[in-house]
């Protein structure tokens, strides 16, 4: 036995120096943790089991190194005492590049998650499929993505990119809920700079290909970025806390503010001027609990702001028109930005709260040509469906269609309710008076008979397609008592295959 012991030994300790003292003086240098180091921040303290240290790899060409452990850590341990799964890849071994071993290994905690329904968190820092075991690798990629698929909108899958991640590996993370990234030292493309410079002769560096600040400001491909691996795996923590466990979990905790906290500042927030922007932003830190708003994709399609905030201590999913930007239009960006947001909520019982100032789609080639009518029809679409309680105030305009897709009455919103500064109507005064009078009579007068008659909440409220008129300063109070009242609400779908979303 004592051999056995010591044998055992011997691995254990081979396992937990990875890729040995040269290559992990080469991932400090880069400003990287190591794998392990990682999971003691992402963790509570020893929290952590570990499993499968002893795995190795199976390729019997090249002369392969064994390092055990085969590149990735995989466990589960727990975050602010909730239980979540995680890997974490190892790049100090192979390039932290999945073999058939390694993805078995993540196969492994997945499976455990869906079993006991528990979040899947992965650290990504992989050079790819390992390329001395050709498509057993790959093959255990599709392995890894069937998984992903499977866990949808049944636990939470939350991918941190703190390293490369090219060729196949991007899909895993594609297909989780959210994906995050490590400013200046991660990156995600499906093929290098190499490959482009090959076949489109242009010159490109990773960061520029597919670097944080492309992900989060152009491509939409990830929710956030961070300065370093500390702050992401802090930051990592904080979100899970905000997240349920499972689709038949709830997130609460302690709230520290009170229900009927009145805020007399939201009474004077908007201005006069209709087409004076403000900033929606401050209208959600002075509703939800302690003004604290986690935002998700703060720097893409900046028109639309989605995040998760509590109130009284459950958490809710927030979706507000941002004044701000582009007047808070919808474009094809903020359609699907939002979209997506809706549906992670409605997956997971979170309930949906919807600030509403949009003047209506944006009009152009630019969005007809890309397709707005199908990806516009993804935000409708997501809040149709979505069966969770739906509150919506509208603060200022609820124009055209956006008005129906925002969260209206006719898609099943629980609680609709305006502002006194609200309105709701097919379009502004100024361009409905230019189209029914065509030039015709006195434009101005008209736009004033149009303005008294439309350009506010009453229309709306008199035929029950808004529940009241509320005086700003009660938003919270009133929104709290609805989410109270709307938590035994019980609504399903049709019994379907699934759906057939416009992609
Ligand atoms: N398969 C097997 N080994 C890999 C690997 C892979 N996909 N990616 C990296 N490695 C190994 C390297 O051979 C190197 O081994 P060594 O330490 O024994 O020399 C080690 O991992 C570190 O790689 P290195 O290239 O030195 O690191 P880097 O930080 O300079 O570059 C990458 C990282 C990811 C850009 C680079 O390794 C790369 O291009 N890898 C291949 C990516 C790819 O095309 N993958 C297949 C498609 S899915």
């Amino acid at each position: 036995l004592d051999r056995v012991m010591g044998r055992i030994q011997e691995e254990t300790e081979r396992a937990a120096l990875g890729g040995g003292e040269k290559r992990i003086q080469v991932q400090h240098s880069k400003g990287k943790l190591l794998a392990r180091e990682r999971l003691d921040l992402l963790l509570d303290e020893g929290s952590f089991r570990e499993y499968d240290m002893l795995v190795t790899h199976r390729c019997q060409d090249f002369n392969m190194e064994k390092v055990p452990g085969d590149g990735v850590v995989t466990g589960h341990g727990t975050i602010n005492g909730k239980l979540v799964f995680v890997f974490s890849q190892d790049s100090t071994v192979n390039g932290g590049s999945l073999s058939e071993a390694h993805a078995e290994k993540i196969c492994k905690i997945m499976d455990k998650a869906m079993l006991v329904g528990a979040p899947v968190i992965g650290l990504n820092d992989s050079g790819g499929a390992r390329i001395q075991e050709g498509i057993a690798s790959l093959a255990g990629y599709a392995e890894v993505f069937q998984r992903n698929v499977n866990a949808s909108g049944v636990i939470p899958q939350i991918s941190v990119i703190m390293g490369p991640c090219a060729g196949g590996a991007v899909y895993s993370p594609a297909i989780t809920d959210f994906t995050f990234m490590v400013k200046d030292t991660s990156y995600l493309f499906v093929t290098g700079p190499d490959v482009v410079k090959s076949v489109t002769n242009q010159e490109i560096t990773q960061e520029g290909l597919g670097g944080s600040k492309v992900h989060t400001t152009k491509s939409g491909v990830a929710h956030l970025a961070f300065e370093n691996d500390i702050e992401a795996l802090k930051k990592v923590r904080e979100f899970v806390t905000l997240l349920p466990s499972n689709a038949n979990d709830t997130a609460v905790r302690d709230s520290f503010d009170s229900a009927s906290r009145e805020d007399p500042v939201l009474d004077q927030i908007i201005p006069d001027d209709p087409n004076k922007p403000y900033d929606m932003l401050e209208v959600i830190h002075r509703v939800v609990d302690e003004g604290d708003f986690f935002e998700i994709q703060p720097t893409y399609a900046k028109n639309i702001l989605v995040g998760f905030a509590r109130m009284e201590g459950r958490t809710v999913g927030i979706v507000a028109n941002q004044p701000k930007e582009l007047a808070g239009c919808l474009d094809i960006d903020a359609s699907v930005k939002a979209a997506r947001f809706v549906r992670f909520c409605d997956c997971f019982n979170i309930p949906l709260i919807t600030f509403v100032d949009v003047p209506g789609f944006l009009p152009g080639t630019n969005q007809e040509h890309n397709g707005i009518i199908r990806h516009g029809a993804k935000l409708l679409f997501a809040y149709a469906e979505a069966t969770v309680p739906k509150i919506a105030i509208i603060t200022r305009k609820a124009y055209g269609g956006a008005y129906d897709v925002m969260s209206s009455k006719h898609l099943r919103g629980d609680s609709n309710y305006s502002w006194p500064s609200g309105q709701v109507a097919v379009m502004g005064s100024k361009g409905a008076v230019e189209i029914i009078f065509r030039g015709k009579g006195d434009i101005a007068e008209q736009e004033k008979i149009y303005n008294d008659k439309f350009a506010n909440p009453l229309p709306a409220a008199r035929r029950g397609f808004i529940d009241d008129i509320i005086p700003p300063r009660l938003t919270r109070q009133i929104i709290c008592e609805d989410l109270e009242m709307l938590k035994s609400k019980k609504l399903s779908n049709p019994p379907k295959k699934h759906c057939n979303v416009p992609l």
